[in-house]
């Protein structure tokens, strides 16, 4: 089987991450003998300037063909005053939704070697080892009515929290799979205390376990509850999932507890096609810092890391994926520190490029 890659770096530090995403590519081709048919197109601001859109009807043809798209990021200043329609995030949002992504796999794992680098006290964050099942091709994001209107004299912004029962009980199965594969145990987070669609949530995740999982242990949790367990003892969980909305907030308070969202990577991923691969996006947590773009000083490691879920859930590669991130781990036990993790112990400085030719090296030197 081939394997079909399209790689999309979008703005801001994408491109500079995802050049080194690219060593990783071509080593895999090289010394493991997995070779990769790649190629590469526009999406959010950079598609903008080019098309007028931030995804073309063509780049959204492709992604839906490939067995795997990697994205880098989207956004930036010089597009906030753009409308609605155009902004770099749309192009992000309709890979999703048009690709029906509905099951965002993040996990928030503390490497041992940045354990210090928590905001956290260190005990309470060493070993972390958590994944956040966000869904993400419904709820707010994309419930309608949506917009501002006009009432009266003054405007109202609208937008709408909406859940089917078939939409919250495939997002309850993978994670109960994946819980089945890691700890067991799945912590369910909405706000049934106010909102309709957390009741119909906390039911239907409650009776997709009773009838297909009994054996994993389940629990449920108000999501402003569920933020303070997490920083208060996070490794208290396993698998949580949560709602598109829910899900984006918890997510980025998961990451920094890891100490730096330059770690972090994600997975996107929706029914199986004709192959048996799932529909597929891989991309890092962590957005465009376009304030740090072109300098060499973004860490590359949540985009390589990526790449890592993708060996191991589109390209059936889980040893691979371990090798990689064998050597994520490798260089940072080394000291090896892109900017964002220069902290309590020093560490050699090393660019955005020094960082990919390192793990490149750690690549080779555990052959
Ligand atoms: C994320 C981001 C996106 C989101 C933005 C860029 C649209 O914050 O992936 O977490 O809100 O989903
Ligand atoms: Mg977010």
């Amino acid at each position: 089987m081939t394997n079909t890659l399209l790689i999309l770096p979008g703005d801001g530090i994408g491109p500079e991450v995802m050049a080194e995403v690219r060593k990783v590519i071509d080593w895999f081709g090289a010394k493991r003998g997995i070779a990769f048919d790649v190629s590469e197109d526009l999406v959010g601001g950079s598609a903008y300037d080019t098309h007028g859109t931030p995804l073309t009807d063509a780049t959204m043809a492709k992604a839906q063909e490939v067995d795997a798209v990697l994205l880098g990021a989207v956004g930036g200043p010089k597009y906030d005053k753009l409308d609605f329609s155009v902004k770099p995030e749309r192009g992000l949002l309709r890979l999703r939704k048009e690709m029906d992504l509905y099951a965002n796999l993040r996990p928030a794992q503390c490497f041992d070697a940045l354990a210090d680098f928590s905001s956290l006290k260190k005990d309470v964050v060493a070993g972390l080892d958590i994944m956040i099942v966000r869904e993400l091709t419904s709820g707010i994001y994309f419930g309608e009515p949506r917009g501002i209107i006009k009432e009266g004299n003054e405007r109202v912004g609208i937008n709408t929290q909406r859940y089917t029962e078939s939409e919250i009980a495939r997002v309850a199965r993978s994670a109960f799979e994946l819980a089945k594969l890691r700890g067991n145990k799945v912590c369910s987070m909405e706000k049934a205390n106010v909102m309709e669609s957390g009741v119909l949530w906390r039911d239907v995740v409650q009776e997709i376990h009773d009838a297909e999982y009994p054996e994993v242990e389940l629990s449920h949790m108000y999501a402003d509850a569920g933020a303070m367990q997490l920083t208060r003892w996070p490794k208290q969980f396993d698998v949580i999932v949560t709602d598109n909305l829910f899900g984006d907030l918890l997510s980025d308070l998961a990451a920094m507890l890891t100490g730096s969202l330059g770690m972090l990577p994600s997975a996107s991923l929706g029914a199986p096609m004709a192959n048996g691969r799932p529909k597929a996006l891989y991309e890092p947590v962590h957005g465009s810092a376009p304030d740090i773009a072109g300098q060499g000083k973004a860490n590359p490691i949540a985009c390589i890391l990526s790449f890592a879920m993708a060996l191991r859930y589109s390209f059936g590669q889980g040893d691979e994926a371990a090798r990689l991130e064998a050597a994520v781990e490798k260089v940072l036990a080394d000291g090896l520190r892109t900017a964002d993790l220069m902290g309590p112990d020093g560490g050699t400085p090393v660019s955005t490029q020094g960082m990919g030719d390192a793990i490149v090296a750690a690549l080779d030197a555990a052959l």
